[in-house]
């Protein structure tokens, strides 16, 4: 199910609890698309990262190879915030007068732990991955953080795209201000007041334009990426789950949350599944989740489901990845 789901698609997100086989998952599918010949990039969003423990070699914020067809991308929240700040704090510095760039600076430090900050710069950074990779991959891999972090930022996009929205609202009445100021003979920067600062640095046309190109290649990135994650036909939401209580409660939210951002689940993957026929304790287990992947079932009876068997050891090293991955493509059903 997974693999054939994948083969058609152009996105795909893995999500779910810590510790279920989300790497795992997302890194064999990755290998066995670019072995089917797609190039494929494989980006890993979880601050828990372990993408280079798997892969057994270094994964950063630059797309590295890992096989032939396949690039990897660690992104790193607390890096991705700094540089995201640097950057709103270049445009600011440059549209700003000299005299505020401390103020530009203290604003900025301030930022830095400000609620939704995070997950704001890493957004940023998915819709430009998204934006421009799917110019050069034909299939770009999400291997994401734990649930709740992955829901709020399914939900994201919409905010953000209504937020930009907002700000170029105010840019334009402020501009038209602005002019109507000009015109009058009496421009004393209070379009850029509104913006937060008195403009020295560019002329306030210069300025209005530039803080106008900069919110509409955001919300034009924005939208690109809501337009594809709330798309079925480009992308797919996979949640990976052990058949546990918990995690099983957990899909079930996590389903509930991603329907509320218009995505919908393209398959649960039950992974760690105790083999039946391997002595009484693993049968007795074995009979235990079966009761569990039942509620699942029962809340959730639609989406596809695949079971993946546990392993005798770990799944470290690319010729391990490519035997979970020949399993991918096996239908399994419910048991
Ligand atoms: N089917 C499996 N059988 C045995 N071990 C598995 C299986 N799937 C994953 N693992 C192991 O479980 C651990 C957690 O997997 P990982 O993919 O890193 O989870 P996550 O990314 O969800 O935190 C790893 O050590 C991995 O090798
Ligand atoms: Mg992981």
């Amino acid at each position: 199910m997974l693999l054939t789901t994948a083969a058609e698609r152009r996105v795909v997100f893995v999500g779910g609890k810590g510790g279920v086989g989300k790497t795992s998952v997302a890194s064999a599918l990755a290998l066995m698309q670019a072995r089917a010949g797609r190039r494929v990039l494989l980006v890993s969003t979880d601050p828990a990262h372990n993408l280079g423990h798997l892969w057994q070699c270094d994964v950063g914020p630059s797309a590295r190879a890992l096989a032939p067809n396949l690039d990897a991308i660690e992104l790193d929240p607390q890096a991705t915030v700094a540089a995201h700040l640097e950057q709103v704090g270049d445009a600011l510095r440059r549209l700003m007068p000299a005299h505020l760039a401390g103020e530009v600076d203290k604003h900025l430090s301030l930022s830095q732990d400000a609620p939704g900050m995070h997950e704001a710069a890493l957004l940023e950074r998915i819709a430009e991955l998204v934006h421009d990779g799917l110019d050069r991959y034909a299939l770009i891999v999400f291997d994401t953080a734990p649930s709740g972090h992955t829901a709020r930022l399914m939900a994201l996009p919409e905010m953000l795209s209504a937020w930009t929205e907002g700000l170029l609202q105010r840019q334009s009445r402020s501009e038209r201000f602005g002019t109507a100021l000009r015109n009058l003979g009496r421009d004393d920067g209070i379009g850029a007041r509104a913006l937060g600062g008195q403009a020295q640095a560019a002329t306030p046309a210069d300025r209005d334009q530039a803080i106008r190109s900069l919110l509409h290649r955001r919300r034009h990135r924005f939208e690109h990426l809501r337009r594809t994650l709330a798309n079925p036909v480009t992308m797919a939401f996979f949640i990976v789950l052990a058949a546990e209580r918990l995690p099983v409660l957990e899909t079930i939210e996590l389903h509930a949350q991603l329907a509320r951002a218009g995505i919908d689940v393209a398959g649960l993957v039950v992974n760690k599944r105790s083999p039946a026929d391997a002595g009484a304790f693993l049968a007795e287990r074995h009979a235990q989740e079966a009761v569990h992947l039942q509620t699942l079932r029962t809340a959730l009876p639609d989406p596809p489901l695949q079971q993946l068997p546990l392993l005798a050891s770990d799944v470290v090293g690319i010729d391990a990845l490519a035997a979970f991955g020949a399993l991918l493509g096996c239908p399994h059903e419910m048991a």
